[in-house]
């Protein structure tokens, strides 16, 4: 295998080629045929902006069969909340409404044992930022029958599966997948085994038993999900599935990140409408350079941020008639932008009342989820 571009810890999206990622990673493009078997399937699969798999046909079928299966996802508790993390509770909150049971990890012993960072700030970043938006977006947190939101720390099935599963791997496996150097905190080789069991505990016969499992990811987290696959079998379990959505770009456009600790990088949900729609308009655009110049091309809405926001988060209407105007250079970007930040900061202002509702709720989840 190449030298990985895309780790854990140090990912950029560069001008991606995706059926290279595909290759190089040995994942299963999530073609027409596969999308065709979802009912109603949610704008991610329909956008392709699910652009890959490992064996989500099993979910597939559990689902054609009526069988059950859970999903499981993480966040790290390190910043604030933005339009990339919004993808996922979204798609959570779609599976949770056809009845599906989630399985919330927030990953703060990767933040603290990883980053370095303060375990108070975490929880109070866990709350402010994440549950407050999951709520909003439509995540029922206080559905505990289909719902577990937990703390690493505080889930000893977690932690004691990331014992027991790291019993089974030897260091040379996880250098070769992880590459660690010597110098690396062992904590940080570690880690992996604590996102495993995130993963993996489900399955765990005090948890009902081996049944498939789906993790929404980006390609980043991909190494995590080959050692849980890995691991699965040696414990009796079924090797979870995963599903890979494109990652959004910066601000500042192709090649930059996003970033949860720099407000410049990217449009948060906890922004005022007022600054997010400056950040929309400022972002990078696919524009030509001169005004004739794009009269006469068309501008590159594949390599325009603000186009990147209507494709990852809004309507078909909106999406359609921007890109005819912008490739037959009917409209210009000034325009097109203001036209996108006004979507943005109606979208923001609506979400920012749901998230000041859900604020009553806090104290009902603190009680309900007692592993949070
Ligand atoms: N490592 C993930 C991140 O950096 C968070 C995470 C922790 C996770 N446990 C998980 C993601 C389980 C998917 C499944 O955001
Ligand atoms: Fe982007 Fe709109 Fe400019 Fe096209 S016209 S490049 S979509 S801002």
């Amino acid at each position: 295998m190449p030298k990985q571009l895309i780790t854990p810890w140090d990912f950029r999206l560069g001008n991606v080629d995706y059926s290279y990622i595909i290759k190089q990673f040995g994942l299963e493009p999530a073609d027409d045929e596969l999308i065709s078997r979802i009912k109603d399937p949610h704008r991610l699969f329909k956008r392709k902006l699910i652009f890959a798999h490992r064996d989500f046909d099993r979910i597939l079928e559990a689902q054609e069969r009526g069988e059950e299966f859970v999903v499981v996802t993480g966040m790290m508790p390190s910043g604030r909340f933005h339009f990339g993390h919004k993808l996922i509770a979204e798609l959570l909150a779609w599976y949770q409404r056809q009845g599906v049971k989630l399985y919330i990890a927030v990953s703060d012993i990767e933040a603290c044992i990883v980053r370095g960072l303060d375990a108070r700030e975490c929880r109070r970043i866990t709350f402010e930022e994440y549950v407050l938006n999951y709520l909003a977006l439509g995540v029922d947190l206080l559905n505990t029958k289909k719902c577990c939101i937990y703390s690493q720390w505080k889930n000893y099935h977690v932690r004691d599966f990331a014992l027991m599963a790291s019993s089974k791997i030897t260091l040379s496996h996880v250098q070769a997948m992880y590459g660690l150097e010597s110098s690396s905190n062992v904590g940080k080789i570690f880690f992996p085994f604590i996102q495993v069991a995130d993963i993996l505990h489900p399955e765990l016969p005090e948890l009902g038993g081996p049944k498939p499992v789906l993790v929404p990811v980006g390609v980043d987290q991909d190494v995590h999900i080959r050692l849980a696959r890995d691991i699965a079998p040696k414990f009796e379990m079924i090797r979870p599935s995963s599903i890979y959505i494109k990652m959004m770009c910066g601000l500042q456009g192709p090649g930059t990140k996003m970033s949860s600790s720099k407000p410049e990088s990217a449009v948060f949900l906890s922004d005022l409408p007022e600054e997010a729609g400056k950040k929309i308009k400022n972002a990078f655009t696919g524009g030509r350079m001169t005004a004739k110049e794009q009269r006469k091309l068309g501008g590159q809405p594949d390599q325009c941020v603000p186009y990147m926001f209507l494709l990852f988060h809004f309507g078909d209407k909106i999406l359609k008639k921007t890109f005819d105007e912008c490739t037959s250079g009917t409209v210009l970007c000034g325009e097109c932008k203001a036209r996108i930040a006004e979507e943005v900061r109606r979208f923001l202002k609506e979400h920012q009342f749901k998230m000041e509702k859900a604020r009553n709720l806090l104290p009902k989840v603190e009680e309900l989820q007692p592993l949070l």
